[in-house]
């Protein structure tokens, strides 16, 4: 029988990464934490025995602490975000999302694991790939969105991350293969059909929505589907609730 497989989950108690650690939790996976408070995990998931919980604050972990949360993990989802308010988009630190995947990056490399690590990072339909990819964004958007970057940090910093593991990281990394997944305006509710797109669909000025049990959904599904994995892999996919007639995933 194989082991179940193991994933650390951080930004787990924020929103979107909540939902990622009970989806992962109730497919049986055995599922790390590293939280700066457990009192904001669900108490009922406290006495799963196969969820280990860090209390920490991520980005001041040394690096031997942080290798020994990657030891032995088969996936590494991000799920950090800038806590809304001023002070959560303008203070320290700006570059929450870029350090901790960077830093996650080295941790990984260091430990030299046998087949790579998936690395999945939440991000935003507002990142852009630039040389010609995003096509369909139009020059205003671009120009946009170029204006928000410099003017907004946490638009930043999800920009950065996501060029880091493209230029980075790159494609022929002998220890971590990525995906980075851009989901449009954040709703709650249950998981729903949802489509996977490998480009920009809505326009930033007449936004999509995405369900975060969506967003979590398919990061379980990259996690534990080999074939969904390979399809995705190095990519920047939009996830957009099923509206139209486009292949759907979903329960
Ligand atoms: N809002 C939207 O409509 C939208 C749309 C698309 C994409 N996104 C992107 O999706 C991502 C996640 O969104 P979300 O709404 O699910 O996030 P969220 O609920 O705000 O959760 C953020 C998570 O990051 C953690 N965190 C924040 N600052 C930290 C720090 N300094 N050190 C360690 N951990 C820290 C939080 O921990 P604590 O619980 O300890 O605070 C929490 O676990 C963000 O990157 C956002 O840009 C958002």
């Amino acid at each position: 029988m194989h082991a179940a497989q193991s994933v650390l989950v951080v930004g787990g108690t924020g929103r979107t990464g909540s939902r990622v650690v009970q989806q992962l939790l109730a497919r049986g996976l055995e599922v790390r934490v590293v939280v700066r408070s457990s009192a904001k995990l669900a108490p009922e998931l406290m006495n799963i025995p196969r969820l280990k919980v860090t209390e920490a604050s991520l980005l001041a972990l040394s690096a031997p602490e942080l290798q020994r949360l990657v030891s032995g993990c088969d996936a590494v989802i991000s799920c950090l975000g800038h806590v809304l308010g001023f002070k959560g988009i303008f203070g320290a630190p700006r570059d929450l999302v870029t350090c901790a995947v960077t830093r996650l990056c080295e941790a990984i490399e260091a430990q030299r694991p046998r087949t790579p690590i998936k690395f999945i990072v939440m991000s935003s339909v507002s990142v852009h790939r630039s040389n010609g990819l995003d096509a369909r964004r139009s020059a205003f958007e671009r120009a946009f969105l170029w204006v928000l970057c410099r003017l907004v940090p946490p638009a930043r910093d999800n920009q950065r991350a996501a060029e880091f593991l493209l230029e980075q990281v790159g494609t022929r990394h002998p220890f971590v293969e990525w995906v980075v997944i851009r989901p449009d305006t954040l709703l709650e509710g249950d998981v729903t059909p949802y489509a996977v797109h490998a480009e920009i669909v809505d326009s930033l000025f007449s936004p999509g929505c995405t369900n975060m049990a969506n967003v979590a959904h398919v990061m379980c599904e990259l996690v534990t589907n080999a074939s969904l994995w390979s399809q995705w892999k190095y990519q920047l996919p939009v996830v957009v609730n099923d509206q139209r007639s486009t292949p759907a995933i979903g329960p």
